[in-house]
C-alpha cells in the first residue's frame, strides 16, 4: 500500500492540463503502480474520487469509488472505477446544484452547478473502452474528477461564494436541508 501526498490548492500543478495516456504507458509498471497508489490514497483519505494531478502526476487518470463513504454518506454507491483518458459530454441542458468538497481543498465545501445527465467514454486500467451514461450525484462526481484533469477545481465553479462553509459548519447549519433535497433528487434521477 502506497499512500501518496495530496497536493493542496495553491500548488501550481493542480492548475495544469494533464495529458492523455498512451496504451503503452497504461500497460507500464509505473502507470499501473500510479493507479494502485491513487486507489490507496483515495481510500486513506475517504475520498469519493481522486485524480492523478492531485498526487502530482499530470496524466488523464482518475479513480472513483463510493461505498458508504463517511465524507459523503448520501451519495449512491459507485463501484471502484479506474477512468483513463475520459471524454465527458452533457446529454442535455439540465443542471442541479451540488454541494462539493475536494481532497485538494482542505476543510471547505461549496455549491456548484453540475450537469444531471452525462455521457462518459473512458478506458479502464486494462485499456478496455467504456461508453456509459451517468446521472445525478454520480454524474457530478465524474464531472468533478474530470475537471481536475483540466486544472479546474470546484472552487472555480462556485457561483455564490456565500455558500462556502467549513465541513464543521456544513454539518451544523446546512447538512440536513441539503441531504433532504439531494435525497429526493437521487430518487428522481438515479445514478
Ligand atoms: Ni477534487
Amino acid at each position: 500500500m502506497a499512500v501518496r501526498e495530496i497536493l493542496h490548492v495553491g500548488n501550481p500543478t493542480l492548475r495544469e492540463r494533464s495529458r492523455e495516456v498512451t496504451r503503452e504507458e497504461l500497460a507500464s509498471p509505473a502507470v499501473q503502480q500510479l493507479i494502485d497508489d491513487l486507489i490507496d490514497t483515495m481510500h486513506a483519505a475517504n475520498g469519493a474520487g481522486i485524480a492523478a494531478p492531485q498526487v502530482g502526476a499530470l496524466l488523464r487518470i482518475t479513480t472513483i469509488e463510493v461505498n458508504h463513504n463517511p465524507r459523503y454518506p448520501y451519495k449512491p454507491h459507485i463501484p471502484l472505477t479506474v477512468v483513463v483518458n475520459p471524454v465527458i459530454e452533457p446529454l442535455d441542458d439540465e443542471q442541479f446544484e451540488n454541494n462539493e468538497g475536494c481532497l485538494s481543498v482542505p476543510n471547505l465545501r461549496g455549491n456548484v452547478l453540475r450537469h444531471v445527465n452525462v455521457r462518459v467514454c473512458w478506458w479502464d486500467r486494462d485499456g478496455n473502452e467504456h461508453d456509459e451514461v451517468r446521472r445525478g450525484l454520480t454524474a457530478g462526481t465524474f464531472q468533478h474528477e474530470c475537471d481536475h484533469l483540466d486544472g479546474i477545481l470546484f472552487l472555480d465553479r462556485v457561483h455564490d461564494t456565500r455558500s462556502l462553509t467549513t465541513w464543521e459548519q456544513f454539518e451544523r447549519f446546512h447538512r440536513d436541508a441539503f441531504v433532504e433535497r439531494i435525497t429526493q433528487f437521487v430518487r428522481r434521477v438515479g445514478s
